[in-house]
């Protein structure tokens, strides 16, 4: 039986199971994917002890993502510029290779809800500056995005972003996000404002074109109220939660040999849990 898992600390609120768990079913795989509690200081220890369990390698989520990057042997490019390993795959000769899919995750989300949509269509807004942004930025500047719109609550975070990823980054201020919107493309939220639990997103949409595709990372709830405010006014809209979907497709495929596909029917399984919590 191959074994992967999801390393956090705490990790029972991980999806990761549930989305696995379906496609190892759906293929017929012998394998299992299991929640491991890992701390922070344990996080060398059980990374090492992987390939003696017989796991073909792991995710990774908070507060593991920057850590691993200086425990694993191999980084992959993604990884590298956006500082984050989620996923660890266990070489044939037992060492680990750590890769971020997280970019991967965003673009293929956006691209199969809104096929028609180019990076290079015009200036996207992206709102925070975290580890979700990295690979949102790193994934817009890949694809041709002309200029990006950096807004977040600490100006000197999206600076320090801005400066490791390069290109035609503009960091605004967090009081001026409402102006920045206007002739954008793309709007993205970062943030976890929004996120069940936390305030909304206070951001005025007006000098949005309705043209511009909305894109809310947060996936819980499925409908945030930007998502809600920018669709009630005809803007395109695309939730977070393909891009959870989609960034588990390759790790899937490293340590199952199969690519799975991103259907209804799993849409469907996980946010039907996303409901249920
Ligand atoms: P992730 O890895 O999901 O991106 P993170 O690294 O903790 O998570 O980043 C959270 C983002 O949400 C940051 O951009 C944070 O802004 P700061 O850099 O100023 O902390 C942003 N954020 C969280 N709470 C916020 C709030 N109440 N208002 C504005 N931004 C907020």
């Amino acid at each position: 039986m191959i074994r992967a898992g999801v390393m956090g600390w705490p990790v029972d609120h991980s999806r990761s199971p549930l989305l696995h768990g379906f496609w190892l079913k759906q293929h017929g795989i012998d394998g299992g994917y299991e929640l491991l509690p890992v701390r922070p200081e344990d996080l060398e220890t059980a990374l090492r002890s992987l390939a003696a369990q017989g796991f073909a390698g792991c995710n990774l989520t908070v507060p593991h993502k920057q850590a691993a990057l200086a425990v694993v042997d191999h980084v992959d490019v993604t990884a590298a510029r956006t500082g984050a390993v989620n996923t660890v795959i266990v070489r044939r000769d037992g060492t680990l290779e750590g890769r971020n899919t997280d970019a991967y995750g965003f673009r293929e989300n956006l691209r199969s809800a809104q096929p028609a949509w180019r990076a290079g269509a015009g200036p996207a807004v992206v709102l925070g500056a975290g580890g979700a942004a990295r690979a949102v930025v790193a994934a817009l500047l890949d694809d041709g995005a002309p200029e990006i719109r950096l807004i977040n609550r600490s100006r000197d975070h999206a600076a320090a972003l801005a400066t490791a990823l390069g290109g035609p980054i503009m960091v605004v201020d967090w009081s001026r996000r409402a102006a920045a919107l206007a002739n954008a493309a793309l709007l993205v939220n970062t943030t976890s404002l929004g996120m069940v639990g936390q305030p909304p997103l206070d951001l005025a949409l007006d000098a949005l074109p309705q043209a511009a595709l909305v894109n809310d990372i947060v996936y819980a709830p499925l409908e945030t109220p930007l998502l809600s405010a920018a669709r009630r006014r005809g803007n395109p809209v695309v939730d977070g939660l393909g891009m959870l979907l989609h960034q588990a497709r390759p790790a899937f495929a490293a340590w199952f040999g199969v690519t799975p596909d991103v259907t209804p029917a799993l849409r469907q399984a996980v946010a039907a849990s996303l409901v249920a919590r």
